[in-house]
Order: C-alpha cells, then structure tokens, then sequence
C-alpha cells in the first residue's frame, strides 16, 4: 500500500472542508512511515472496537464528538514545532507525541462522522483555542497548551464519564 493511498484512506470518511482538520493535515505530513503505520493501526483497531450506546441522545453525542474534535487539534501544535528543532531522542519523543495526537484528532473526527457528522466549530472554543496559539514564544504556548487545553480536556472526560460515554 503506497503512503498517498493509505492517507485517502485515513481521511477519507471525514469532510475536508471542516476547518480544524487543516492541523491534523499539517502533523499527519510531518509524521515519518513509522508513525503513520503506528496511527492507522491504532484507529483501525480502537474504531473496530469502540461503541457508543445506541440509547444515548444522538445530538449531544454528535456535538460532544466534533467538539472534542474541534479541540483536540490544539495539541499537534507544540509536539510539531519542537519536533522541526529536535534531533535524536529529544526528536523520537517529540514524534510519538505527535502520532499519538493525530490519532487522538483523527479518532475524535471519524466517531462525530459516524454519530451524525463533524458539527460547525464553535466560535467561542476557536476564540480560546487562538489565545493558546498566540504566543511566539513555543515554552509560553506549551504552558498554556497544558494549563488550559489538558484541564478542558479533563473536565470533558469526567462529565462524559459521569454521563456513561466514556466507560
Ligand atoms: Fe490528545
């Protein structure tokens, strides 16, 4: 299988019109083979897997998907400009973290496309999403990355581990 084959693959059950998929886009291409075979493995098994319960109210699920969706973009940010700099193991890490976010991304996008549809971002979350992006500074972005966007993160997971979506 060729790598341009296996990317329309990956990306082909999500629209590519919908704006926050121009990062994932951006930390897929910076990949190596290595860490795009580790990506499509990862979804390949997780979306084999993965069931979301049928009794659950199909428009909160699709608007809980496409914003995690919508968010977990932030996170390619930091590990794919680090990574330009990095040599070695500095570079390893940095390319791991950066395959596991892609696939984080890409997972989030194709269940909201399964659950009725990647949703329209909302404005308000791509307004904090630019104050994190803001910084020239990569450090200051890696600080704000973790103290806002992990605890949004976290919250998220226990509202949906309390509403049984995350079991
Ligand atoms: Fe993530």
């Amino acid at each position: 299988m060729s790598g341009t084959r296996a990317e329309v693959d990956l990306f082909a059950a999500i629209d590519p019109d919908w704006p926050p998929l121009d990062d994932v886009r951006e930390g897929w291409q910076a990949l190596d083979e290595d860490g795009r075979a580790r990506v499509r493995r990862r979804l390949a098994a997780v979306l084999a897997e993965i069931e979301l319960d049928d009794e659950a109210n199909e428009a909160a699920v699709r608007g809980f998907l496409s914003f995690l969706a919508q968010v977990e973009p932030i996170a390619i940010d930091v590990p794919l400009q680090a990574l330009a700099d990095a040599e070695g193991e500095d570079a390893r890490l940095h390319e791991r973290q950066l395959a596991d976010e892609v696939f984080h991304a890409l997972l989030f996008a194709h269940l909201a496309e399964r659950h009725g549809g990647l949703a329209e971002p909302i404005g308000a979350a791509e307004d904090l999403l630019a104050e994190i992006r803001a910084p020239e500074d990569l450090a200051h972005r890696a600080v704000l990355l973790n103290l806002i966007a992990e605890a949004w993160f976290e919250t998220l997971f226990e509202h949906a581990a309390e509403w049984g979506l995350a079991d």
